[in-house]
């Protein structure tokens, strides 16, 4: 149970991994917008997150306070998504507030599972 608890928080990492990765391509070529590379890390995180949230193969309980938190956090990214993929598709743009926010949560919601223990 341990080992298989391991596999799934690797797999979240990778999730978030191809969110924040998929998002720092487009930021750094100054591309505002949103792709399928960023909504697919988001729903790995957030299937993994979710599995990760119920108190199995570990002896302490889990600080449910937090995982709310990261799950409040998550549910924006995938509004900010869903709302900015959208309107990328209707209008051909993107607003900037969207995108950062998606880029700026994603490192918020990984601060959270690292610093806050
Ligand atoms: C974009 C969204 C998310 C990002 C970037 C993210 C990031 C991370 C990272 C980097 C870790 C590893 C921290 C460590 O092992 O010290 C982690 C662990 C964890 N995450 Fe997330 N996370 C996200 C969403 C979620 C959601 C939605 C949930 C639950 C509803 C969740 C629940 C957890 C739990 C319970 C752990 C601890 C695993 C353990 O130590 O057993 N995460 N997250």
């Amino acid at each position: 149970m341990e080992i298989l608890r391991s596999v799934v928080v690797y797999l979240h990492i990778i999730g978030f991994a191809v969110l924040f990765g998929a998002w720092l391509v487009e930021a750094s070529a100054r591309r505002v917008r949103v792709t399928r590379l960023m909504s697919l890390g988001m729903t790995i995180a957030a299937l993994t997150g979710l599995a990760l949230a119920a108190p199995w193969g570990i002896s302490y309980e889990p600080n449910y306070l937090k995982i709310g938190v990261k799950l409040v956090v998550l549910l924006v990214i995938g509004a900010l998504l869903g709302i900015g993929s959208s309107r990328q598709r209707k209008t051909g743009t993107l607003s900037p507030v969207i995108f950062w926010g998606i880029g700026i949560l994603t490192l918020l919601n990984a601060g959270i599972a690292v610093i806050w223990r």
